[in-house]
């Protein structure tokens, strides 16, 4: 590409909250999942990146919020772009979360989404987002999924190249606009990452083949039940496979505990409501915050009852967004 000064390209995206989840790798070097995973895209909470490719720089940069940060996992996804695009410019990535980062809100998911659909417009490539989806999932696996909106399946794939591992949609934003309430009980990061979690996980859990072995099962009962708009049937294995992940955890030497007293007071709550005849399910990912989800014309209703659980600190409410998109310039802090 024959350019003279910095290429700068702007995004945003959301995180996701797996139904069904991704815990476990097949390939670490390509972050390919053990399983796959399908999730649902969150419009309330949103990363917004700028990304500077810029000849006077020696490295990547990496400031998130107002901080720098390391940004190895970013230079694994740029390198990627700018092989495709033929530029050999280090990059400033400038990101920043509207929700607490690190906390089990899947920062990293709209992170990665973020920053390789702004890297993306900043070179010109012009790239589809199944092609994207297989970039950001080299950042983190879940970012994968961050890249489209609405109901999202990303598959497991068996090719070892993972070719065949990029997510897609199943049902967009408006497909099925269930709510989402997000009920945050620290606000602390979480002790271990889920990179490392999962291999722990893999290496010491003994009930690591049962779980690899019942993914298959769940995503197609949760793939039926999000195109039928089936609540019941999606509740039912979405609180299994949350369960089923965290058992895993637990049952790991030494365990893994993610959850502190209110996640448990939530999920009780939550329980509680479904029994008086509220649709409603909870999910919990690789943090203590706790996930409900419900048909909007209860969501106050379920908002009210997790606002009443002691240790919720707030509740975020959303509804279902849509995927990495470009936007203009971007103003970010320091400007
Ligand atoms: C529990 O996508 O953060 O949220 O690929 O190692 O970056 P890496 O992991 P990450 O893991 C998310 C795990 C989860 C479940 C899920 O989102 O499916």
């Amino acid at each position: 590409m024959s350019t003279e000064g910095p290429l700068i390209g702007c995004a945003e995206a959301h995180p996701n909250i797996a139904l069904v989840k991704y815990w476990g790798k097949r390939d670490e070097k390509l972050n390919l999942p053990a399983v796959g995973s399908i999730s649902v895209t969150l419009d309330a909470l949103t990363t917004r990146t700028r990304v500077t490719f810029d000849p006077a720089l020696r490295r990547d940069e990496l400031r998130l919020g107002d901080g720098e940060a390391g940004a190895a996992r970013v230079s694994v996804c740029l390198d990627l772009l700018r092989e495709k695009a033929g530029v050999g410019w280090y990059a400033r990535v400038e990101s920043e979360n509207d929700f607490p980062t690190g906390a089990g809100l899947a920062s990293s998911a709209s992170g990665f989404a973020a920053l390789v659909r702004a890297a993306d417009a900043a070179l010109g490539l012009g790239l589809d987002e199944r092609e994207l989806s297989g970039i950001a999932r080299r950042g983190s696996g879940s970012a994968a999924r961050s890249i489209f909106g609405g109901y999202v399946e990303w598959p497991r794939g068996e090719r070892p190249d993972g070719s065949d591992s990029v997510a897609h949609q199943l049902l967009p934003p408006g497909g099925w606009p269930l709510a989402v309430l997000v009920a945050i009980t620290t606000r602390r990061s979480k002790p271990k990452g889920s990179s490392e979690g999962m291999k722990h996980t893999a290496r010491t859990s003994p009930y690591w083949e049962a779980w690899v072995e019942g993914q298959e099962e769940d995503l197609a009962a949760a793939r039926g039940a999000i195109l039928r708009r089936d609540f019941q049937a999606l509740a039912e294995v979405s609180e299994r496979s949350c369960l089923k992940m965290h058992a895993l955890m637990m049952a790991s030497s030494p365990g893994l505990l993610y959850w502190n007293g209110a996640t448990v007071e939530a999920i009780h709550a939550i329980r509680g409501l479904r029994h008086e005849g509220i649709p409603v399910f909870f999910t919990v990912d690789a943090g203590p915050q706790v996930k409900a989800i419900c048909l909007p014309s209860f969501a106050d209703e379920v908002e009210r009852a997790l606002r009443g659980v002691g240790g919720v600190l707030e509740v975020i409410r959303s509804g279902i967004g849509d995927g990495a998109r470009v936007t203009h310039a971007m103003p970010v802090v320091g400007d």
